[in-house]
């Protein structure tokens, strides 16, 4: 692959047409390196680095797809999901269930893909199917019981979604130069929302969309699109 000094192996992947799993990177923003999904493995290196703030270098050997890279992203991908709804997600059955399906799993239905607002849109989805994550049974799942946000205009926020990626609190902040959001921490674990857990009109956001287009969940949906689905899926 030829590519620019300065570059990350994962940008350098992404421009040469190789698809290397990602959560909290998105292209146009500074790279956190917190999701672990881009992990590789570099020939002559120990470990197994994340592509997203792994520089290149020239001669650089890089595998992107290995039994133990997949193994290590499964394992990550199952701490990630301990705290999702995923009983769907790790089924077999996920691309035919209906909301009026008589659940095999036992699922409720509020914690059903398909009754989600970004079903079909979702990038965690795409990447359990893409890990192959079939399961006989539904891991644990630790609902966090909070409450939806519902009292602003324009967004419906659901913090029990959030997989922590911060892309939203990234892009509120490099990309508008604002801090509506930011981290917070509930019970000892890393979350987001406002600072003190106030309205978003009053930590004064200005509903610019930015972090909406970046959520990778349904975590943040712009209430009047919430269930818009693409025109057409393809499925590969
Ligand atoms: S609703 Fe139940 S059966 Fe259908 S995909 Fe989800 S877990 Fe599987
Ligand atoms: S955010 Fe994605 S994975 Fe989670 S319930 Fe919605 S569609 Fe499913
Ligand atoms: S709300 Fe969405 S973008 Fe923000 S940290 Fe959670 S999952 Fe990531
Ligand atoms: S995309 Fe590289 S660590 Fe999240």
């Amino acid at each position: 692959v030829k590519t620019e000094t300065g570059k990350m192996v994962l940008e350098a992947a992404i421009d040469a047409g190789v698809y290397v799993p990602y959560l909290c990177y998105h292209p146009g923003m500074k790279s956190y390196g917190a999701c672990r999904m881009c992990v590789v493995s570099v020939e002559g290196q120990r470990g197994f680095p994340a592509a997203c703030t792994l520089p290149v270098a020239e001669g650089m050997k890089v595998q992107t797809e290995s039994k133990d890279v997949n193994e290590l992203r499964r394992s990550v991908m199952e701490m990630l999901i301990a705290e999702h709804p995923n009983g769907c997600l790790t089924c077999h059955r996920i691309d035919i269930c209906g909301p009026t399906n008589v659940c095999l799993r036992h699922v409720s239905v509020n914690d059903r893909c398909v009754t989600c607002p970004k079903n079909e849109r979702c990038e965690l989805k795409d990447t359990v199917r893409y890990l192959g994550m079939n399961l006989e049974s539904p891991l644990q799942y630790k609902y966090r019981q909070i409450p939806l946000e519902v009292a602003d205009p324009f967004y419906d926020r659901d913090y029990n979604l959030c997989i922590v990626c911060a892309r939203c609190v990234r892009a509120c902040e490099e990309l508008r130069g604002d801090d509506a959001i930011g981290m917070t921490e509930r019970s000892g674990q890393a979350l987001v929302g406002t600072s003190f857990g106030t309205s978003l009109l009053e930590s004064g956001c200005e509903f610019c969309g930015a972090c909406i287009d970046v959520c990778p969940v349904g975590a943040l949906v712009e209430r009047d699109n919430k269930w818009d689905k693409p025109r057409k899926v393809e499925r590969t």
